[in-house]
């Protein structure tokens, strides 16, 4: 703490004192520049002005700067303008004083999507509704892809497909992307802004009957893959595609207009001479998304059922149908550590903060810690994908998937590479699975592998919760060891080599002995 004695003139020369109260109005001013700048956003209603209020016996500080001027001359000293300033002991964190993003709309939603999108900012869109990690997965592509084209990408939510039947509920709603992953930190990481459909229009003007034209492009190519159920076409008419609309909750069909890339085999595939591989390239699409590629090769629309409009292509909002199958140079390249859509966009999609403290209550609760325990504890997850991969076997299943043992066998191998690589010993074993059969689990438990308690998370959190905790429990350990050729496995082990630097294995199944190694 500062103190200053009252100064006294002891010569009282007009010229001198002219002279240095001159230099100390002038040291003065200097020293007030040199301060920080107050913040600027305070008056945008971002940041609430810190009130002063002394409540009775609290400490308060007082802090006195001189101004940095020293008068030189005998005897002369002069009384100065001080800076006082007087703080008690409140704190304000630094991360709530930055700004938040702001939206890249014209406002709240609005009932037809194209009068809140900004006439200075060009957007990018996909139609969603497949499996939860593919569509985790096609949102990291159109991420990607906004990124190539300079594009603000508009993110649908995720649509009960696999949950519906895996919660036994009669119906489970959609759920906004937003409350499954932390957006401002995606935004933040990526260095862009991102928006939500349910930030661009009404919640329940999605289906009304007078919808917003959405103008796709299907560049969906041919193939013999069960999931593609429509025609490109060759024959050169226009046409028409029916489709379940992913933003009813009661999965209403819907007719919307089709426009055809014309060139289709030649020119947006991954391998032009192949004519099952469904991949296209990124680079592709990215040009498809400007006027000079798209004028060239798309034909005039049929005129939708329900509207009876024929519009061409919307450059304000590029759409494109489907965004999973997109790769720069091999399919399915995802699973490589070069994948693109994972390294620029994929890492820096975290959990809502919600979700990622649901997992930690979950784990505690599993390995019975108490609430004030070591977070995170160490542990190391198996996730197990069985069901519907039955469906890929070509002999009975006890045959076709691997056997615990085989489990087993990597989570000895995690252990032994986070003894060696990090010197930590991790003894707790999560296993996650969608086997339904109990005496499979009862061998889980005598393996000594932990089993999360969902039997009360869809009654308390709703039919997403126990997919989304799992999925957050499998990416917080140190280690996974999940099943090869399942989507949830290699996006977790993403998640924890990038975010733990953890150990890493996928089991091979399919024939007897099909991961020895
Ligand atoms: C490894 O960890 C153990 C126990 O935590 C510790 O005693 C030991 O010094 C560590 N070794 C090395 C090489 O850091
Ligand atoms: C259940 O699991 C056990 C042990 O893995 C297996 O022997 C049995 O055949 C399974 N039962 C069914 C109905 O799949």
């Amino acid at each position: 703490m500062h103190s200053s004695n009252p100064s006294v003139l002891r010569r009282a020369n007009p010229r001198v004192l002219f002279a240095a109260f001159f230099l100390t109005c002038i040291g003065y001013y200097v020293g007030r520049l040199s301060q920080p700048e107050p913040p600027q956003n305070s008056a945008s209603g971002h940041v609430p002005e810190p009130k002063l209020e002394i409540a009775e016996g609290e400490r308060v500080t007082i802090t006195v700067q001189p101004p940095p001027v020293t008068v030189q001359g005998p005897q002369v000293t002069v009384q100065v303008p001080a800076t006082v300033t007087l703080t008690t002991e409140v704190h304000v964190p630094k991360e709530e004083v930055v700004p938040e993003e702001p939206v890249v709309l014209n406002g709240p939603p609005t009932q037809a999507f194209q009068d809140n999108l900004r006439p200075d900012v060009n957007y990018i869109t996909v139609w969603p509704g497949s499996g939860f990690t593919n569509d985790v997965m096609s949102y990291m592509n159109l991420i990607y892809l906004s990124l190539l084209t300079q594009r603000v990408p508009i993110l649908p939510f995720f649509t009960p497909t696999h949950v519906k039947r895996a919660s036994g509920l009669p119906d489970v709603p959609a759920i906004d992307f937003g409350e499954v992953f932390d957006v401002p930190r995606l935004s933040k990481g990526i260095g862009k802004p991102i928006v939500e459909w349910w930030q661009v229009k009404v919640r329940h003007t999605y289906y009304s009957s007078q919808p917003s034209l959405i103008l796709f492009l299907f560049p969906r190519i041919v193939t013999a893959h069960r999931s593609i159920r429509w025609d490109a076409g060759t024959s050169g008419k226009p046409f028409q595609k029916v489709t379940n609309h992913p933003m009813s909750p009661a999965g209403r069909s819907v007719l919307i207009s089709i426009y055809r890339i014309r060139l289709l085999r030649s020119w947006i595939k991954l391998f032009k001479d192949s004519a099952d591989e469904p991949h296209m390239r990124f680079t592709s699409l990215m040009a498809l998304a400007f006027p000079e590629q798209r004028n060239k090769n798309i034909r005039t629309p049929a005129p939708s059922l329900r509207l009876k409009a024929s519009l061409p292509p919307d450059e304000h909002l590029t759409c494109f149908d489907n965004m999973y199958w997109i790769a720069n140079v091999e399919p399915h390249e995802f699973q490589h550590d070069y994948s693109t859509a994972w390294r620029f966009v994929g890492k820096y999609l975290h959990w809502n903060p919600r979700i990622e403290g649901l997992a930690q209550n979950y784990i505690r609760k599993t390995f019975g810690l108490s609430v004030a325990a070591e977070i995170p504890p160490r542990y190391i997850t198996i996730h197990v994908r069985h069901n519907d991969f039955a469906g890929w076997c070509h002999r009975p299943v006890d045959e076709c998937f691997a056997p615990l043992s085989a489990y087993a066998r990597r989570v000895d191998e995690v252990k032994a590479e986070l003894l060696q690589t990090k010197n930590l010993t991790v003894s707790r074993v999560i296993m996650t699975s969608d086997e339904k059969n109990s005496t499979w689990w009862d061998e889980v438990e005598a393996y000594g592998w932990h089993r999360v308690d969902h039997s009360t998370t869809v009654a308390t959190y709703g039919g997403w919760y126990p997919l989304l905790i799992d999925a957050a429990i499998q990416s917080g350990g140190m280690g996974i060891v999940g099943t090869d050729l399942s989507t949830v496995s290699m996006i977790a082990g993403h998640r924890v080599k990038a975010w733990r630097d953890g150990a890493v294995r996928q089991v091979k199944w399919g024939h007897p002995g099909a991961d020895d190694h």
